[in-house]
């Protein structure tokens, strides 16, 4: 059996992928062509060499490069519909894709263009590639409270078709995830699922206080919880899913090599442990490359690889009928 085909033929769920981030070569040069201003290289070979991944500062100004050209909605539904191509490659069915609005609106995309947008992209995501797509609306944490608040704001008062989650972002170190506890108490009671990244870039007590403050009901990355024997305990107990993104942490240092990613530990543990990309194209990163590196790295059976597959469509927010469609 021939690994990377099965890998394909499983239909699969991306449950944490930045939009921002999941611009590929092909996205991002329809954008520098639209928008020389932004000084983006707009012939292939120079754009290639601009995205190979140096260090987590060029990350950041790859991907602040790729905002900078969201101008309105053409713009964001170029970015939605290359997503879906790809993730339609790669026989991903369902994605919840994290959109952060105070970003945007910072830099100049007006809410209403990054709505219609959006709607747009989801709208040909589903009817051109056969992908259903749902949104978390995120906070970028180092933009602190007022960020925090309106997103909160944005995100209730918009309310698109699609919007089922509420996240945080951003650098962990000296951003406390308890200071948003009032915005993620305000999604939560109006319905949406709480899914902040911790324990990403900083150790187990950021994953505690996203599961005590925030709620979490899954946790963006949880990398470190791997160090914290009564956390790795509570997580397999409540099964609070992990969203873990190997070549993410591995291109952003947090961990030395697959082979050293604590996801080792974490299905020791008996934790729900589902395969995700972050940025996909920024990190040289895909999904099935993701559970291919797992399988082969941590020597996983078949049977292992699809019940991670199936992990993501039970942490998933979709309705139990389209869940059962996946399984
Ligand atoms: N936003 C985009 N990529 C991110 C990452 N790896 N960690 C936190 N926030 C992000
Ligand atoms: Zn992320």
């Amino acid at each position: 059996l021939d690994p990377r085909a099965f890998i394909h033929a499983l239909p699969k769920v991306e449950l944490h992928v930045h939009l921002v981030g999941s611009a590929g070569v092909d996205t991002v040069l329809t954008l520098a062509r639209r928008h020389p201003e932004a000084g983006v290289p707009a012939d292939r070979a120079a754009l290639e060499r601009f995205f190979v991944f140096r260090d987590f500062d060029h990350f950041l100004k790859v991907y602040w490069a790729v905002q900078s050209m969201l101008k309105d909605r053409n713009d964001i539904r170029t970015l939605v519909t290359g997503l879906a191509a790809e993730l339609a490659r790669q026989n991903v069915r369902y994605a919840e894709v994290t959109v952060t609005p105070y970003n945007h609106l910072l830099d100049g995309l007006p809410g209403d263009e990054l709505l219609t947008g959006l709607v747009e992209g989801r709208a040909v995501a589903k009817a051109e590639h056969g992908v259903e797509l749902a949104w978390c609306f995120d906070i970028p944490g180092e933009k602190g409270v007022r960020a925090g608040r309106e997103t909160a704001v944005f995100a209730l008062r918009e309310r698109p078709d699609g919007l089922v989650s509420f996240g945080l972002g951003g650098p962990e170190i000296g951003v406390g995830r308890a200071q948003f506890e009032p915005f993620f108490t305000a999604a939560r009671e109006a319905g949406l699922h709480s899914v902040p990244h911790a324990g990403e870039t900083s150790g187990p007590a950021t994953i505690w206080s996203a599961v005590h403050d925030l709620g979490a009901e899954r946790i963006g990355h949880g990398t470190s919880c791997a160090t914290d024997p009564a956390l790795l305990a509570y997580l397999a107990e409540h099964r609070v899913p992990l969203e873990v993104c190997p070549t993410s942490n591995v291109r952003t240092r947090q961990v030395p090599s697959i082979a050293a990613h604590p996801v080792r530990r974490m299905l020791d543990h008996g934790l729900v442990v589902t395969l995700n990309t972050d940025d996909p194209p920024m990190f040289g990163a895909t999904l099935e490359g993701e559970y291919l590196e797992v399988a082969t790295t941590l020597g996983l059976r078949a049977a292992e690889v699809a019940a991670l597959a199936r992990n993501a469509v039970e942490a998933s927010f979709l309705g139990e009928a389209a869940k059962a469609e996946l399984l």
